[in-house]
């Protein structure tokens, strides 16, 4: 299984979804990939935005190997899912799209936990408070998505939480 995250910049959100998921990948042994992408093309190269880095660490993740890199064509036949922190993205993604093979990969990653809600995962780049609750947000929809498709749903990942609260 290949996941992409997606947001705008590839440094706030996706960089934390993508610490996340492979943090949970590894856990459970998983053969999945997971990387991430923004749709703009503002941070190609860059480190995560420092907060998220701290955050992350914070919870035990290093995302410091992680560098910005904008969403392309390709990513829609490469990935199985892909999934858009907010609804703009969201868009974003499906206008690059051509068939629907593609279009069913694309997700709101909040849909995993709160299904046809549309809820987004809130833009922390202006708001210095507002990581640990992406992150909080970003825990949830990732064990949601290991449940779902991880070794056909029959994962518990309550345990997996275990590691997030010895740091
Ligand atoms: P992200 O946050 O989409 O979660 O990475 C942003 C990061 C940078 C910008 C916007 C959003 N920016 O405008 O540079």
């Amino acid at each position: 299984m290949k996941v992409l995250m997606v947001c705008l910049g590839n440094i706030c959100r996706s960089p934390l979804a993508e610490g996340i998921l492979q943090h949970k990948i590894n856990t459970f042994n998983l053969d999945w990939e997971v990387q991430s992408a923004g749709t703009g093309n503002w941070h190609i190269g860059e480190l995560p935005d420092s907060r998220s880095i701290l955050t992350a660490q914070k919870h035990g993740i290093d995302i410091t190997h992680q560098r910005g890199a904008q969403l392309k064509y390709s990513d829609l036949e490469e990935y199985d899912l892909i999934f858009a922190m907010d609804s703009s993205n969201y868009q974003n993604i499906l206008r690059l799209a051509v068939r629907d093979e593609q279009r069913k990969k694309v997700h709101l990653i909040m849909n995993m936990i709160e299904p046809k809600e549309n809820r987004s995962v809130p833009d922390p780049y202006w708001n210095d408070d507002g990581f640990e609750l992406v992150y909080e947000m970003l825990d949830k929809a990732c064990n949601a998505i290991i449940q779902k498709y991880g070794d056909d749903g029959i994962i518990n990942t309550s345990s997996s939480n275990q590691s997030d609260s010895s740091h």
